[in-house]
C-alpha cells in the first residue's frame, strides 16, 4: 500500500452530540441507509416511528410498502467494472407485504433478496421475495398473519405451526444454494441464479436439531466449512443453545450443548480457531410483554453482561462465563485467539442501540448511550476464577454499526475492517448519518474514509478478494448508496478497498430505489457456475 494513496482521517472529537449518537444507532438498528433522513434527523431522541423506516426503500417521503421485484438487463454503469471482478453480490432486508401493525418494529417484514450479478463488465440486477411458508399464507390470505416481531401469540389462528421466519437478516452461499437466514427459525434455501425459493425450511437434510439458525454463521479460514448456532433452540423462549459445524458438502461434522445464563438477543458470535465466544447483553426474552401482545425483547437494566467462552471441538462443559457491565453488542467484525487470550471486536454502546426496542422501566431512549462504536474485548482464559472481560473502544471518535472484514479471516487474526458511519468531522456528522465508509487497520490504529457526499447515505458494504490468493483487503469494496434527492434511487458503489478515498471505480446505476437491506454476501462466479 502506498501511502500517497492514503488520507488518514484522524479520529473526531468524542463531543457528545445527540443528533449524531441518534443517527448512528439507529444505523446500526436498521441498517439504516434506508431510513429516511427525516427520521434520521428528528431530533427527539426516539428515533422514527415503529415500521416507519426500513420498507421505505430509502424514499424521504415514499409510499410505506416497497414490494417491487425486478428484473433489470445491463444496469447502466458509470466508469468501468474491473476485470477480475466477476459474481453475484446478494443482499437481503425487510420489505412487508402489508403495512406494519402500530407497536411492531421495522425488523418484521418479509425478506425480499436482491441481487447484482456481475460478469464481464456487465450487471444484470435482480430481486425476488423469499417464498417461504409465512409470505405464502400471507398472500393467500390477503393479510398480514404475524402481526408482532417475534410474538407467536398473537398470530391468526390459521397459522398455527407454521414457521414465522422472515428470511430478511442475512445470506450465504452453502453448496448449490444461497441460506436467506432469520435467527428464530432455519434458513429458506433459494436458487443462486434464479432465487426461486427451492427449501423453505432448510434443515441440512435433517441433520439441524436446533429450531432456529443464526443470521450470522461464520466460515472457517482453514476448511471453509460453516461454524453455526441455534439460540432458543430447544423452544420459544428457552435458554439452550446449539453449536455446530457443517463441511461444505452438507455435512454435520460437531456440534455442543450449552445454557445462556438468561434468554438474550444473540444475534451475532465469535469463532476462532481454537473457539467460540458469546456475548449475553441485557436486551432480553420478555415473557410479560410478549403476554400483552408486544416483541420478544425489552432493554432490562442491571442484567448485566457475560463473554462466554468455549474450545471448539469439545462438548461445551469448558464454557466459561466473564460477567461485565450492562452493554449492548450486537455484531462482530472480527475475532482471534493469542494463545490463552480471546479477542473480539464488536460494535459496542452503553445500551440499547435501538430506539424501537422498549425499555422494561420504560425508559425513554438515549441517543449518546445508544451509540456504536468499534470495541475490542478480551478475556485472559490462562486465569483460574473468571473474572471481568476486559473492553477497549479501538476507534475513538467513530460511531457506527454493522461492521465487517474480509470473510477469509473469519476465524484467523486480522487487520483490516469496514464500517458504515457518518462523518467524524463533528459539524458535518450530524447533517448526514451513515454517509461515510471507514476502513481500520488495526494495525496501525488508523482510519480511512470513504464520503459519499451529501444526500446519499450507504448501506452495510463487503468486501470481496480480487482473487483467492490475493492478501487480506486486497480487492473490491461493495455496497448500495441511495441518493435521498433521486426519490430514493439506488447505487452499487464498487471501491477499490485498498483506497476507499478515491471513492468509486465503478457505480451501477439503478433507474429504481434498491430493496431494503439489513445484510449483503458475495458469492464468486466459479461458485455459480459449479450449480
Ligand atoms: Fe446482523
Amino acid at each position: 500500500m502506498s501511502s500517497k494513496h492514503h488520507q488518514l482521517v484522524s479520529a473526531g472529537e468524542p463531543g457528545m452530540d445527540r443528533r449524531l449518537f441518534m443517527s448512528s444507532a439507529i444505523g446500526m438498528a436498521a441498517g439504516a441507509a434506508m431510513l429516511p433522513a427525516s427520521a434520521q434527523d428528528s431530533g427527539s431522541g426516539l428515533g422514527p416511528p415503529p415500521g416507519a423506516s426500513l420498507q421505505m426503500g430509502g424514499a424521504p417521503n415514499g409510499p410505506k410498502l416497497f414490494r417491487v421485484e425486478s428484473d433489470i438487463k445491463d444496469v447502466e454503469v458509470d466508469g468501468k467494472i474491473p476485470e477480475d471482478l466477476n459474481g453475484a453480490f446478494y443482499r437481503v432486508g425487510p420489505d412487508p407485504q402489508y403495512p406494519l401493525r402500530p407497536g411492531n418494529i421495522p425488523f418484521d417484514g418479509e425478506g425480499h433478496v436482491s441481487m447484482f450479478r456481475i460478469k464481464n463488465g456487465r450487471v444484470d440486477y435482480k430481486t425476488r421475495f423469499v417464498r417461504n411458508d409465512r409470505y405464502l399464507a400471507q398472500e393467500k390470505a390477503g393479510r398480514i398473519l404475524f402481526p408482532m416481531y417475534r410474538n407467536p401469540t398473537v398470530d391468526d389462528p390459521s397459522v398455527k405451526g407454521l414457521s414465522r421466519s422472515t428470511a430478511n437478516t442475512h445470506i450465504i452461499n452453502h453448496r448449490n444454494y444461497l441460506l436467506a437466514l432469520k435467527e428464530d427459525s432455519p434458513p429458506a434455501a433459494m436458487n443462486l441464479l434464479t432465487l426461486e425459493t427451492v427449501h423453505p425450511n432448510y434443515t441440512f437434510d435433517g441433520q439441524l436439531k436446533s429450531a432456529t439458525f443464526t443470521a450470522h454463521p461464520k466460515v472457517d479460514s482453514d476448511t471453509g466449512d460453516i461454524v453455526a448456532f441455534g439460540y432458543e433452540a430447544t423452544g420459544f423462549g428457552s435458554n439452550d443453545v446449539n453449536i455446530f459445524q457443517i463441511t461444505p458438502q452438507g455435512k454435520m461434522v460437531w456440534e455442543a450443548w450449552i445454557k445462556v445464563p438468561y434468554v438474550s438477543l444473540l444475534h451475532d458470535f465469535a469463532v476462532t480457531d481454537k473457539h467460540i465466544i458469546f456475548y449475553v447483553m441485557p436486551l432480553a426474552f420478555d415473557e410479560e410483554q410478549i403476554k400483552r401482545g408486544g416483541v420478544h425483547w425489552s432493554w432490562q437494566k442491571g442484567k448485566g453482561t457475560y463473554f462466554g467462552v468455549m474450545r471448539r471441538g469439545g462438548d461445551g462443559k469448558d464454557l466459561r462465563w466473564f460477567k461485565g457491565p450492562d452493554r449492548s453488542s450486537t455484531h462482530v467484525m472480527g475475532a482471534f485467539s493469542d494463545g490463552e487470550r480471546v479477542y473480539v471486536d464488536v460494535e459496542m454502546s452503553e445500551y440499547n442501540p435501538f430506539p424501537f426496542m422498549p425499555f422494561a422501566d420504560g425508559s425513554k431512549w438515549d441517543p449518546v448511550k445508544g451509540a456504536s462504536q468499534i470495541t475490542r474485548l478480551s478475556a485472559d482464559l490462562s486465569k483460574k476464577s473468571p473474572r471481568d472481560y476486559k473492553i477497549e473502544v479501538l476507534y475513538p471518535g467513530y460511531f457506527g454499526a454493522l461492521p465487517r472484514q474480509d470473510d477469509r479471516y473469519n476465524t484467523k487474526p486480522y487487520r483490516i475492517g469496514y464500517v458504515p458511519c457518518p462523518h467524524p468531522n463533528p459539524a458535518d456528522r450530524s447533517k448526514r448519518p451513515n454517509a461515510c465508509w471507514a476502513r481500520f487497520d488495526h494495525q496501525t490504529r488508523k482510519a480511512t474514509l470513504f464520503d459519499a457526499g451529501p444526500g446519499t447515505t450507504l448501506y452495510e458494504a463487503i468486501f470481496v478478494p480480487k482473487n483467492k490468493t490475493a492478501p487480506e483487503g486486497v480487492g473490491y469494496l461493495l455496497g448500495v448508496a441511495t441518493r435521498q434527492n433521486e426519490g430514493g434511487r439506488g447505487d452499487l458503489l464498487i471501491l477499490d478497498a485498498e483506497h476507499i478515498e478515491e471513492g468509486p471505480i465503478a457505480t451501477v446505476k439503478l433507474p429504481i430505489r434498491a430493496v431494503p437491506q439489513i445484510h449483503g454476501w458475495w458469492v464468486p462466479e466459479d461458485q455459480l457456475t459449479s450449480t
